[in-house]
Protein backbone atom coordinates (compact mmCIF):
# COMPACT_ATOMS: atom_id res chain seq x y z
CA UNK A 1 0.00 0.00 0.00
CA UNK A 2 2.70 2.58 0.87
CA UNK A 3 4.39 1.69 -2.10
CA UNK A 4 1.47 2.17 -4.16
CA UNK A 5 0.70 5.93 -2.72
CA UNK A 6 4.84 7.00 -3.06
CA UNK A 7 4.02 5.68 -6.96
CA UNK A 8 1.11 7.96 -7.24
CA UNK A 9 2.51 10.70 -5.22
CA UNK A 10 5.74 10.75 -7.36
CA UNK A 11 3.33 10.89 -10.39
CA UNK A 12 1.24 13.67 -9.10
CA UNK A 13 4.89 15.41 -8.61
CA UNK A 14 5.97 14.40 -11.63
CA UNK A 15 2.79 15.54 -13.37
CA UNK A 16 3.09 19.60 -11.77
CA UNK A 17 6.46 19.89 -12.87
CA UNK A 18 5.53 19.05 -16.52
CA UNK A 19 2.61 21.27 -16.49
CA UNK A 20 4.78 24.50 -14.79
CA UNK A 21 7.31 23.67 -17.44
CA UNK A 22 5.01 23.85 -20.24
CA UNK A 23 3.31 26.53 -18.73
CA UNK A 24 6.64 28.89 -18.12
CA UNK A 25 8.64 27.99 -21.47
CA UNK A 26 8.49 31.04 -23.56
CA UNK A 27 6.20 31.96 -26.60
CA UNK A 28 8.40 32.60 -29.17
CA UNK A 29 6.87 35.67 -30.20
CA UNK A 30 9.17 37.58 -32.81
CA UNK A 31 9.67 41.50 -32.03
CA UNK A 32 7.78 43.95 -34.95
CA UNK A 33 11.04 44.60 -36.96
CA UNK A 34 11.86 48.08 -37.51
CA UNK A 35 14.67 47.74 -40.45
CA UNK A 36 11.93 49.13 -42.95
CA UNK A 37 11.09 53.32 -42.77
CA UNK A 38 7.51 53.33 -41.77
CA UNK A 39 6.91 55.05 -45.38
CA UNK A 40 8.62 52.14 -47.28
CA UNK A 41 5.90 50.88 -49.92
CA UNK A 42 6.51 47.71 -51.87
CA UNK A 43 6.85 47.82 -55.57
CA UNK A 44 4.13 46.86 -57.71
CA UNK A 45 3.99 42.95 -58.43
CA UNK A 46 6.50 42.12 -55.49
CA UNK A 47 3.77 41.10 -52.91
CA UNK A 48 2.41 38.34 -55.46
CA UNK A 49 6.35 37.25 -56.73
CA UNK A 50 6.98 36.63 -53.08
CA UNK A 51 3.74 34.12 -52.35
CA UNK A 52 5.04 32.46 -55.71
CA UNK A 53 8.39 32.11 -54.02
CA UNK A 54 6.96 30.80 -50.75
CA UNK A 55 3.84 28.91 -52.86
CA UNK A 56 1.42 29.85 -50.23
CA UNK A 57 -1.25 28.75 -52.54
CA UNK A 58 -0.25 25.18 -53.13
CA UNK A 59 -1.41 24.39 -49.52
CA UNK A 60 -4.18 27.05 -48.98
CA UNK A 61 -5.85 26.64 -51.80
CA UNK A 62 -8.45 23.16 -52.42
CA UNK A 63 -7.84 21.33 -56.05
CA UNK A 64 -10.49 23.35 -57.64
CA UNK A 65 -11.40 25.45 -55.16
CA UNK A 66 -11.35 29.48 -54.78
CA UNK A 67 -7.21 30.51 -54.87
CA UNK A 68 -6.53 30.95 -50.88
CA UNK A 69 -9.76 29.68 -49.27
CA UNK A 70 -7.87 27.00 -48.21
CA UNK A 71 -9.61 23.72 -46.93
CA UNK A 72 -6.77 21.41 -48.50
CA UNK A 73 -6.38 18.35 -46.51
CA UNK A 74 -2.61 17.85 -45.84
CA UNK A 75 -1.19 14.48 -44.59
CA UNK A 76 0.84 14.94 -41.59
CA UNK A 77 2.62 12.02 -39.19
CA UNK A 78 0.31 13.57 -36.75
CA UNK A 79 -3.11 12.83 -38.99
CA UNK A 80 -4.96 14.89 -41.29
CA UNK A 81 -4.34 18.64 -40.85
CA UNK A 82 -6.81 21.40 -42.67
CA UNK A 83 -5.48 24.18 -44.25
CA UNK A 84 -7.00 27.85 -43.37
CA UNK A 85 -9.04 30.45 -45.54
CA UNK A 86 -6.05 33.15 -45.93
CA UNK A 87 -8.39 35.39 -48.22
CA UNK A 88 -9.29 39.21 -46.78
CA UNK A 89 -12.77 37.68 -45.91
CA UNK A 90 -13.90 39.09 -42.23
CA UNK A 91 -15.50 36.57 -40.82
CA UNK A 92 -13.87 33.39 -42.28
CA UNK A 93 -10.38 34.56 -43.69
CA UNK A 94 -7.47 37.20 -42.38
CA UNK A 95 -9.43 39.90 -43.24
CA UNK A 96 -9.49 41.43 -39.67
CA UNK A 97 -5.46 40.88 -38.94
CA UNK A 98 -2.87 43.38 -38.52
CA UNK A 99 0.75 43.19 -39.96
CA UNK A 100 1.65 41.90 -36.67
CA UNK A 101 -0.52 39.28 -36.72
CA UNK A 102 0.22 38.21 -39.80
CA UNK A 103 3.83 38.29 -38.91
CA UNK A 104 3.18 36.24 -35.65
CA UNK A 105 1.63 33.99 -37.89
CA UNK A 106 4.24 33.50 -40.46
CA UNK A 107 6.97 33.71 -38.07
CA UNK A 108 6.09 31.92 -34.80
CA UNK A 109 2.78 30.04 -36.06
CA UNK A 110 0.64 31.61 -33.29
CA UNK A 111 -2.67 32.89 -34.40
CA UNK A 112 -4.07 36.47 -33.06
CA UNK A 113 -6.00 34.38 -30.41
CA UNK A 114 -2.77 33.29 -29.11
CA UNK A 115 -3.56 29.48 -29.97
CA UNK A 116 -0.51 27.43 -31.66
CA UNK A 117 -0.25 26.44 -35.51
CA UNK A 118 0.75 22.96 -36.39
CA UNK A 119 4.08 22.48 -37.96
CA UNK A 120 1.98 21.55 -41.30
CA UNK A 121 2.44 25.60 -41.38
CA UNK A 122 5.99 25.68 -42.43
CA UNK A 123 6.86 28.41 -39.64
CA UNK A 124 10.49 26.64 -39.20
CA UNK A 125 11.37 28.08 -42.65
CA UNK A 126 9.05 31.38 -43.09
CA UNK A 127 10.90 32.55 -39.82
CA UNK A 128 13.97 33.10 -42.31
CA UNK A 129 11.68 35.32 -44.98
CA UNK A 130 12.87 38.89 -44.44
CA UNK A 131 11.07 42.17 -43.41
CA UNK A 132 10.32 43.32 -47.29
CA UNK A 133 8.89 40.20 -48.53
CA UNK A 134 7.01 39.75 -45.38
CA UNK A 135 5.30 43.60 -45.43
CA UNK A 136 5.14 42.92 -49.23
CA UNK A 137 2.87 40.06 -49.19
CA UNK A 138 0.70 41.33 -46.28
CA UNK A 139 -0.28 43.89 -48.72
CA UNK A 140 -0.65 41.93 -51.64
CA UNK A 141 -3.21 39.17 -49.28
CA UNK A 142 -5.08 42.52 -48.17
CA UNK A 143 -5.43 44.74 -51.20
CA UNK A 144 -5.07 42.11 -54.31
CA UNK A 145 -6.55 38.54 -53.35
CA UNK A 146 -10.10 38.57 -53.32
CA UNK A 147 -12.08 37.94 -50.33
CA UNK A 148 -13.57 34.30 -50.64
CA UNK A 149 -16.28 33.30 -47.69
CA UNK A 150 -15.51 29.50 -46.54
CA UNK A 151 -15.68 27.61 -43.78
CA UNK A 152 -12.55 25.27 -43.74
CA UNK A 153 -13.19 21.88 -42.36
CA UNK A 154 -11.93 21.93 -38.39
CA UNK A 155 -8.72 20.12 -37.89
CA UNK A 156 -9.75 17.57 -34.94
CA UNK A 157 -6.43 15.34 -34.33
CA UNK A 158 -6.66 12.60 -32.26
CA UNK A 159 -5.02 12.88 -28.41
CA UNK A 160 -2.36 14.07 -27.25
CA UNK A 161 -1.90 15.95 -30.57
CA UNK A 162 -5.28 17.46 -30.44
CA UNK A 163 -3.84 19.77 -27.33
CA UNK A 164 -2.43 22.58 -28.89
CA UNK A 165 -1.11 24.18 -25.83
CA UNK A 166 1.36 21.27 -26.41
CA UNK A 167 2.86 22.80 -29.44
CA UNK A 168 4.04 26.04 -26.85
CA UNK A 169 6.41 23.36 -25.22
CA UNK A 170 7.63 22.15 -29.37
CA UNK A 171 8.31 24.95 -30.66
CA UNK A 172 10.83 25.55 -27.56
CA UNK A 173 12.56 22.97 -28.13
CA UNK A 174 12.37 23.10 -32.21
CA UNK A 175 12.60 26.47 -33.52
CA UNK A 176 15.45 28.22 -33.88
CA UNK A 177 16.05 31.70 -34.01
CA UNK A 178 14.20 33.84 -36.67
CA UNK A 179 15.72 36.13 -39.04
CA UNK A 180 18.46 35.14 -41.84
CA UNK A 181 22.14 35.97 -42.15
CA UNK A 182 23.78 34.64 -45.12
CA UNK A 183 27.09 32.68 -44.62
CA UNK A 184 28.90 34.48 -47.80
CA UNK A 185 29.70 37.92 -49.26
CA UNK A 186 28.42 36.87 -52.75
CA UNK A 187 25.11 38.31 -53.26
CA UNK A 188 24.04 35.85 -56.05
CA UNK A 189 24.90 32.67 -53.41
CA UNK A 190 23.61 34.71 -50.28
CA UNK A 191 19.82 35.15 -52.21
CA UNK A 192 20.18 31.44 -53.27
CA UNK A 193 20.41 31.12 -49.85
CA UNK A 194 17.46 32.85 -48.88
CA UNK A 195 15.34 31.57 -51.22
CA UNK A 196 16.24 28.06 -50.41
CA UNK A 197 16.42 28.57 -46.60
CA UNK A 198 13.63 30.95 -46.33
CA UNK A 199 10.77 31.32 -48.43
CA UNK A 200 11.40 28.39 -50.83
CA UNK A 201 10.90 25.99 -47.37
CA UNK A 202 13.08 23.09 -49.61
CA UNK A 203 13.91 21.90 -46.00
CA UNK A 204 10.41 21.24 -45.25
CA UNK A 205 10.59 18.13 -47.58
CA UNK A 206 14.11 17.45 -48.14
CA UNK A 207 15.55 17.68 -44.70
CA UNK A 208 15.12 14.55 -42.49
CA UNK A 209 13.10 14.96 -39.06
CA UNK A 210 14.16 14.77 -35.94
CA UNK A 211 13.03 12.58 -32.52
CA UNK A 212 10.09 15.41 -31.97
CA UNK A 213 9.19 15.76 -36.12
CA UNK A 214 11.17 18.98 -36.71
CA UNK A 215 13.09 19.65 -39.90
CA UNK A 216 16.55 18.13 -38.56
CA UNK A 217 18.34 20.57 -40.91
CA UNK A 218 16.93 24.20 -42.01
CA UNK A 219 19.86 26.19 -42.43
CA UNK A 220 23.00 25.59 -44.67
CA UNK A 221 25.21 25.41 -41.34
CA UNK A 222 23.14 21.82 -39.83
CA UNK A 223 24.44 18.75 -40.94
CA UNK A 224 21.56 17.61 -42.32
CA UNK A 225 20.20 20.05 -44.19
CA UNK A 226 18.46 19.18 -47.24
CA UNK A 227 19.96 15.42 -46.71
CA UNK A 228 16.59 13.51 -47.90
CA UNK A 229 13.03 13.66 -46.43
CA UNK A 230 9.62 11.71 -47.09
CA UNK A 231 6.64 13.33 -47.86
CA UNK A 232 3.41 12.06 -48.72
CA UNK A 233 4.98 8.20 -49.10
CA UNK A 234 7.80 9.78 -51.53
CA UNK A 235 11.37 10.31 -51.24
CA UNK A 236 12.04 13.51 -51.28
CA UNK A 237 15.75 13.17 -52.29
CA UNK A 238 18.98 14.77 -50.79
CA UNK A 239 19.90 17.55 -52.41
CA UNK A 240 23.71 17.55 -51.34
CA UNK A 241 26.31 14.25 -49.41
CA UNK A 242 27.14 11.12 -51.72
CA UNK A 243 23.40 10.25 -52.42
CA UNK A 244 22.48 13.54 -53.70
CA UNK A 245 19.81 13.84 -57.02
CA UNK A 246 21.84 16.85 -58.23
CA UNK A 247 25.39 15.37 -58.04
CA UNK A 248 27.16 15.96 -61.70
CA UNK A 249 24.36 18.41 -62.70
CA UNK A 250 25.30 22.10 -63.91
CA UNK A 251 24.02 24.75 -62.50
CA UNK A 252 21.66 24.92 -65.83
CA UNK A 253 20.13 21.24 -65.55
CA UNK A 254 19.05 23.04 -61.77
CA UNK A 255 17.55 26.26 -63.14
CA UNK A 256 16.06 24.09 -65.75
CA UNK A 257 14.36 21.74 -63.99
CA UNK A 258 12.81 24.02 -61.45
CA UNK A 259 11.81 26.21 -64.54
CA UNK A 260 10.25 23.49 -66.25
CA UNK A 261 9.71 20.20 -64.87
CA UNK A 262 12.35 18.70 -66.48
CA UNK A 263 15.74 18.67 -67.97
CA UNK A 264 18.50 16.36 -69.35
CA UNK A 265 18.48 13.95 -66.40
CA UNK A 266 15.33 13.60 -64.65
CA UNK A 267 11.50 14.77 -64.84
CA UNK A 268 9.69 15.89 -61.75
CA UNK A 269 6.70 13.92 -59.67
CA UNK A 270 4.67 13.87 -57.35
CA UNK A 271 4.59 16.96 -54.75
CA UNK A 272 7.54 18.33 -56.62
CA UNK A 273 5.64 18.60 -60.10
CA UNK A 274 3.33 20.51 -57.80
CA UNK A 275 6.14 22.93 -56.04
CA UNK A 276 7.22 23.66 -59.65
CA UNK A 277 3.92 24.66 -60.96
CA UNK A 278 2.84 26.72 -58.35
CA UNK A 279 5.96 28.15 -57.21
CA UNK A 280 9.41 27.41 -59.02
CA UNK A 281 8.12 27.94 -62.45
CA UNK A 282 7.43 31.92 -61.51
CA UNK A 283 10.98 32.32 -60.50
CA UNK A 284 12.66 34.69 -62.29
CA UNK A 285 15.89 33.46 -64.44
CA UNK A 286 18.20 35.47 -61.86
CA UNK A 287 16.56 33.77 -58.53
CA UNK A 288 16.75 30.54 -60.79
CA UNK A 289 20.46 30.49 -61.03
CA UNK A 290 20.81 32.27 -57.46
CA UNK A 291 19.01 28.58 -56.16
CA UNK A 292 21.14 26.42 -58.34
CA UNK A 293 24.17 28.10 -57.47
CA UNK A 294 23.76 27.74 -53.95
CA UNK A 295 22.39 24.08 -54.39
CA UNK A 296 24.61 23.41 -56.10
CA UNK A 297 27.63 24.73 -53.96
CA UNK A 298 27.05 22.30 -51.45
CA UNK A 299 27.85 19.70 -53.61
CA UNK A 300 30.76 18.19 -53.68
CA UNK A 301 32.35 18.84 -57.16
CA UNK A 302 32.53 15.59 -59.38
CA UNK A 303 36.19 14.22 -60.21
CA UNK A 304 35.80 14.17 -63.74
CA UNK A 305 38.85 11.78 -63.85
CA UNK A 306 36.59 9.33 -62.07
CA UNK A 307 33.89 9.66 -64.68
CA UNK A 308 34.31 6.90 -67.10
CA UNK A 309 31.22 5.09 -68.62
CA UNK A 310 30.06 2.54 -65.91
CA UNK A 311 30.62 -1.40 -67.29
CA UNK A 312 27.88 -1.83 -65.66
CA UNK A 313 25.49 -0.05 -68.45
CA UNK A 314 26.72 -1.49 -70.59
CA UNK A 315 26.43 -4.99 -69.20
CA UNK A 316 22.47 -4.06 -68.88
CA UNK A 317 23.08 -3.03 -72.73
CA UNK A 318 24.21 -6.60 -73.50
CA UNK A 319 21.41 -8.44 -71.98
CA UNK A 320 18.73 -6.18 -72.79
CA UNK A 321 20.04 -6.26 -76.50
CA UNK A 322 20.22 -10.01 -75.88
CA UNK A 323 16.48 -10.50 -75.57
CA UNK A 324 16.79 -14.36 -75.11
CA UNK A 325 13.81 -16.60 -74.05
CA UNK A 326 15.20 -17.44 -70.48
CA UNK A 327 15.73 -13.78 -69.99
CA UNK A 328 14.63 -12.61 -66.47
CA UNK A 329 10.63 -11.42 -66.16
CA UNK A 330 11.88 -7.73 -65.13
CA UNK A 331 14.09 -7.10 -68.01
CA UNK A 332 11.66 -8.81 -70.68
CA UNK A 333 8.67 -6.37 -68.78
CA UNK A 334 11.04 -3.50 -69.66
CA UNK A 335 11.86 -4.07 -73.14
CA UNK A 336 8.26 -4.92 -73.65
CA UNK A 337 6.80 -2.00 -72.01
CA UNK A 338 9.10 0.79 -71.52
CA UNK A 339 11.97 0.59 -73.87
CA UNK A 340 10.55 2.54 -76.45
CA UNK A 341 10.66 5.80 -74.69
CA UNK A 342 13.70 4.76 -72.12
CA UNK A 343 15.88 2.81 -74.29
CA UNK A 344 18.24 -0.08 -73.70
CA UNK A 345 20.87 2.74 -72.50
CA UNK A 346 18.22 3.79 -69.67
CA UNK A 347 19.44 7.62 -70.73
CA UNK A 348 16.22 8.17 -72.06
CA UNK A 349 16.10 11.46 -74.46
CA UNK A 350 17.24 14.71 -72.98
CA UNK A 351 14.03 16.72 -71.77
CA UNK A 352 11.48 14.51 -73.06
CA UNK A 353 12.33 11.13 -71.77
CA UNK A 354 14.20 11.54 -68.07
CA UNK A 355 16.98 8.88 -67.63
CA UNK A 356 16.41 5.99 -65.51
CA UNK A 357 19.98 5.09 -65.02
CA UNK A 358 20.89 6.78 -61.44
CA UNK A 359 17.48 8.34 -61.39
CA UNK A 360 17.05 9.63 -57.62
CA UNK A 361 13.28 8.30 -57.81
CA UNK A 362 14.20 4.90 -59.14
CA UNK A 363 17.10 4.26 -56.64
CA UNK A 364 14.96 5.90 -53.83
CA UNK A 365 15.18 3.99 -50.19
CA UNK A 366 11.41 3.67 -50.62
CA UNK A 367 10.17 1.96 -53.80
CA UNK A 368 6.67 4.08 -53.06
CA UNK A 369 7.38 6.75 -55.15
CA UNK A 370 8.68 4.73 -58.42
CA UNK A 371 5.44 2.13 -57.69
CA UNK A 372 3.15 4.72 -57.61
CA UNK A 373 5.15 6.28 -61.01
CA UNK A 374 4.62 2.73 -63.22
CA UNK A 375 1.00 1.89 -61.97
CA UNK A 376 -0.40 5.38 -62.56
CA UNK A 377 1.99 6.78 -64.47
CA UNK A 378 2.59 10.90 -64.76
CA UNK A 379 1.96 13.84 -67.07
CA UNK A 380 4.56 16.64 -66.76
CA UNK A 381 2.93 20.13 -66.05
CA UNK A 382 2.82 22.87 -68.77
CA UNK A 383 5.10 25.40 -68.09
CA UNK A 384 5.44 28.87 -69.93
CA UNK A 385 9.18 27.62 -70.87
CA UNK A 386 8.22 24.01 -71.75
CA UNK A 387 4.27 24.20 -72.35
CA UNK A 388 4.39 21.09 -74.31
CA UNK A 389 2.93 18.28 -72.18
CA UNK A 390 4.50 14.67 -71.65
CA UNK A 391 2.74 11.76 -70.72
CA UNK A 392 4.40 8.58 -69.07
CA UNK A 393 1.21 6.23 -69.29
CA UNK A 394 0.28 3.90 -66.65
CA UNK A 395 0.23 0.25 -66.19
CA UNK A 396 -2.07 -0.80 -63.75
CA UNK A 397 -4.71 -2.58 -65.66
CA UNK A 398 -1.70 -4.00 -67.53
CA UNK A 399 0.91 -5.49 -64.75
CA UNK A 400 0.06 -7.24 -61.82
CA UNK A 401 1.59 -6.81 -58.44
CA UNK A 402 4.22 -9.45 -58.74
CA UNK A 403 5.04 -8.46 -62.72
CA UNK A 404 5.75 -5.06 -61.52
CA UNK A 405 8.15 -6.35 -58.72
CA UNK A 406 10.28 -7.61 -61.06
CA UNK A 407 10.31 -5.28 -63.26
CA UNK A 408 10.70 -2.73 -60.53
CA UNK A 409 13.71 -4.57 -58.84
CA UNK A 410 15.12 -4.57 -62.20
CA UNK A 411 15.17 -1.06 -62.44
CA UNK A 412 16.76 -0.52 -59.63
CA UNK A 413 20.05 -3.14 -60.32
CA UNK A 414 20.19 -2.20 -64.42
CA UNK A 415 22.83 0.11 -65.55
CA UNK A 416 24.89 0.49 -61.99
CA UNK A 417 21.87 1.33 -60.45
CA UNK A 418 21.97 -0.98 -56.75
CA UNK A 419 18.72 -0.52 -54.87
CA UNK A 420 17.28 -3.33 -53.05
CA UNK A 421 14.13 -5.38 -54.22
CA UNK A 422 11.11 -5.01 -54.42
CA UNK A 423 8.24 -7.34 -53.43
CA UNK A 424 4.75 -7.84 -54.76
CA UNK A 425 3.25 -7.02 -51.27
CA UNK A 426 4.42 -3.90 -51.46
CA UNK A 427 2.97 -3.19 -54.81
CA UNK A 428 -0.20 -4.09 -53.70
CA UNK A 429 0.06 -2.02 -50.91
CA UNK A 430 0.63 1.15 -53.22
CA UNK A 431 -2.00 -0.36 -55.89
CA UNK A 432 -4.30 0.14 -52.95
CA UNK A 433 -3.73 3.50 -51.84
CA UNK A 434 -3.71 4.76 -55.38
CA UNK A 435 -7.29 3.55 -56.02
C1 LIG B 1 3.15 23.32 -46.67
C2 LIG B 1 1.82 23.87 -46.58
C3 LIG B 1 1.65 25.36 -46.31
C4 LIG B 1 2.26 26.41 -46.93
C5 LIG B 1 3.31 26.35 -48.04
C6 LIG B 1 1.71 27.60 -46.35
N1 LIG B 1 0.79 27.28 -45.39
FE1 LIG B 1 -0.20 28.60 -44.18
N2 LIG B 1 -1.03 27.03 -43.17
C7 LIG B 1 -0.91 25.71 -43.51
C8 LIG B 1 -1.74 24.91 -42.62
C9 LIG B 1 -1.90 23.41 -42.67
C10 LIG B 1 -2.33 25.81 -41.70
C11 LIG B 1 -3.26 25.46 -40.55
C12 LIG B 1 -2.43 24.97 -39.40
C13 LIG B 1 -3.23 24.65 -38.16
O1 LIG B 1 -4.44 24.42 -38.25
O2 LIG B 1 -2.62 24.63 -37.08
C14 LIG B 1 -1.87 27.14 -42.08
C15 LIG B 1 -2.23 28.31 -41.41
C16 LIG B 1 -1.92 29.59 -41.86
C17 LIG B 1 -2.38 30.82 -41.23
C18 LIG B 1 -3.25 30.90 -40.00
C19 LIG B 1 -4.62 31.24 -40.42
C20 LIG B 1 -5.68 31.09 -39.38
O3 LIG B 1 -6.81 31.53 -39.64
O4 LIG B 1 -5.43 30.54 -38.31
C21 LIG B 1 -1.91 31.85 -42.00
C22 LIG B 1 -2.12 33.33 -41.78
C23 LIG B 1 -1.16 31.27 -43.09
N3 LIG B 1 -1.18 29.90 -42.96
C24 LIG B 1 -0.56 32.01 -44.10
C25 LIG B 1 0.28 31.46 -45.06
C26 LIG B 1 1.03 32.26 -45.99
C27 LIG B 1 0.96 33.75 -46.12
C28 LIG B 1 1.80 31.38 -46.72
C29 LIG B 1 2.85 31.69 -47.76
C30 LIG B 1 3.88 32.61 -47.29
C31 LIG B 1 1.48 30.04 -46.24
N4 LIG B 1 0.56 30.13 -45.23
C32 LIG B 1 2.05 28.88 -46.75
C33 LIG B 1 -0.13 25.20 -44.53
C34 LIG B 1 0.72 25.92 -45.34
C1 LIG C 1 6.23 19.62 -50.68
C2 LIG C 1 7.49 18.94 -50.58
C3 LIG C 1 8.67 19.53 -51.36
C4 LIG C 1 9.16 20.82 -51.34
C5 LIG C 1 8.63 22.01 -50.56
C6 LIG C 1 10.32 20.81 -52.20
N1 LIG C 1 10.53 19.57 -52.74
FE1 LIG C 1 11.95 19.06 -54.13
N2 LIG C 1 11.20 17.16 -54.21
C7 LIG C 1 10.15 16.67 -53.45
C8 LIG C 1 9.92 15.28 -53.80
C9 LIG C 1 8.85 14.37 -53.20
C10 LIG C 1 10.86 14.96 -54.80
C11 LIG C 1 11.00 13.62 -55.51
C12 LIG C 1 10.08 13.60 -56.72
C13 LIG C 1 10.80 13.40 -58.00
O1 LIG C 1 11.66 12.53 -58.07
O2 LIG C 1 10.48 14.10 -58.96
C14 LIG C 1 11.66 16.16 -55.03
C15 LIG C 1 12.70 16.25 -55.95
C16 LIG C 1 13.52 17.37 -56.13
C17 LIG C 1 14.65 17.42 -57.01
C18 LIG C 1 15.25 16.25 -57.78
C19 LIG C 1 14.56 15.89 -59.01
C20 LIG C 1 15.03 14.56 -59.55
O3 LIG C 1 14.18 13.90 -60.13
O4 LIG C 1 16.19 14.17 -59.40
C21 LIG C 1 15.19 18.69 -56.91
C22 LIG C 1 16.39 19.24 -57.66
C23 LIG C 1 14.38 19.41 -55.95
N3 LIG C 1 13.36 18.58 -55.50
C24 LIG C 1 14.63 20.70 -55.54
C25 LIG C 1 13.84 21.42 -54.65
C26 LIG C 1 14.07 22.80 -54.27
C27 LIG C 1 15.22 23.66 -54.76
C28 LIG C 1 13.07 23.13 -53.39
C29 LIG C 1 12.81 24.48 -52.73
C30 LIG C 1 12.62 25.59 -53.66
C31 LIG C 1 12.23 21.97 -53.24
N4 LIG C 1 12.73 20.94 -53.99
C32 LIG C 1 11.10 21.94 -52.43
C33 LIG C 1 9.40 17.39 -52.53
C34 LIG C 1 9.54 18.75 -52.25
C1 LIG D 1 5.41 6.68 -74.19
C2 LIG D 1 6.69 6.87 -73.61
C3 LIG D 1 6.96 6.20 -72.27
C4 LIG D 1 6.87 4.85 -71.94
C5 LIG D 1 6.41 3.70 -72.81
C6 LIG D 1 7.34 4.74 -70.58
N1 LIG D 1 7.68 5.97 -70.09
FE1 LIG D 1 8.45 6.37 -68.27
N2 LIG D 1 8.37 8.36 -68.67
C7 LIG D 1 7.95 8.94 -69.85
C8 LIG D 1 7.87 10.38 -69.68
C9 LIG D 1 7.44 11.39 -70.74
C10 LIG D 1 8.27 10.64 -68.37
C11 LIG D 1 8.31 12.01 -67.67
C12 LIG D 1 6.92 12.27 -67.15
C13 LIG D 1 6.85 12.61 -65.72
O1 LIG D 1 7.80 12.36 -64.97
O2 LIG D 1 5.80 13.13 -65.30
C14 LIG D 1 8.58 9.36 -67.76
C15 LIG D 1 9.02 9.20 -66.46
C16 LIG D 1 9.38 7.99 -65.89
C17 LIG D 1 9.96 7.85 -64.58
C18 LIG D 1 10.26 9.00 -63.61
C19 LIG D 1 11.60 9.59 -63.88
C20 LIG D 1 11.88 10.86 -63.12
O3 LIG D 1 13.00 11.39 -63.17
O4 LIG D 1 11.00 11.39 -62.49
C21 LIG D 1 10.14 6.51 -64.36
C22 LIG D 1 10.74 5.85 -63.13
C23 LIG D 1 9.68 5.82 -65.54
N3 LIG D 1 9.23 6.75 -66.44
C24 LIG D 1 9.70 4.45 -65.70
C25 LIG D 1 9.08 3.81 -66.76
C26 LIG D 1 8.88 2.38 -66.81
C27 LIG D 1 9.36 1.39 -65.76
C28 LIG D 1 8.23 2.12 -67.98
C29 LIG D 1 7.74 0.77 -68.47
C30 LIG D 1 6.82 0.08 -67.59
C31 LIG D 1 8.02 3.38 -68.66
N4 LIG D 1 8.55 4.38 -67.88
C32 LIG D 1 7.42 3.53 -69.89
C33 LIG D 1 7.64 8.25 -70.99
C34 LIG D 1 7.45 6.89 -71.09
Amino acid sequence: MRTFLKIVGGLVVLGIVVLLAIIFVPVQRTPAQTALAADWQPQEGHGEYAMRLSDCMACHTEEGGEPFAGNRAIESPLGTIYSTNITPDDETGIGGWSLADFRAALYDGVRPDGTHLYPAMPYENFRHIGEEDLRAMYDYFMTEVPPVRQEVEETSLTFPFNQRWGLRLWKWVALDDAGFTPDTDDPVLARGQYLVEGPGHCAACHSPRNMVMAQAGTGAGDDAFLMGGEVAGWTAPPLRGPQSAIRGWTEADVAMILGTGRNAHAALNGEMQLVARDSTQYFTEDDLQAVARFLIGLNEPLDPAAETRDDRVTETEQLLASATPDMDLGARLYLDNCNACHFVDGRGADEVFPELAGNSLVTAESPRGLLTMILGGSQLPSTALRPYRLRMPGFAHRLDDDEVAALASFLRSAWGNAAAEVDAGTVADVRDAQL
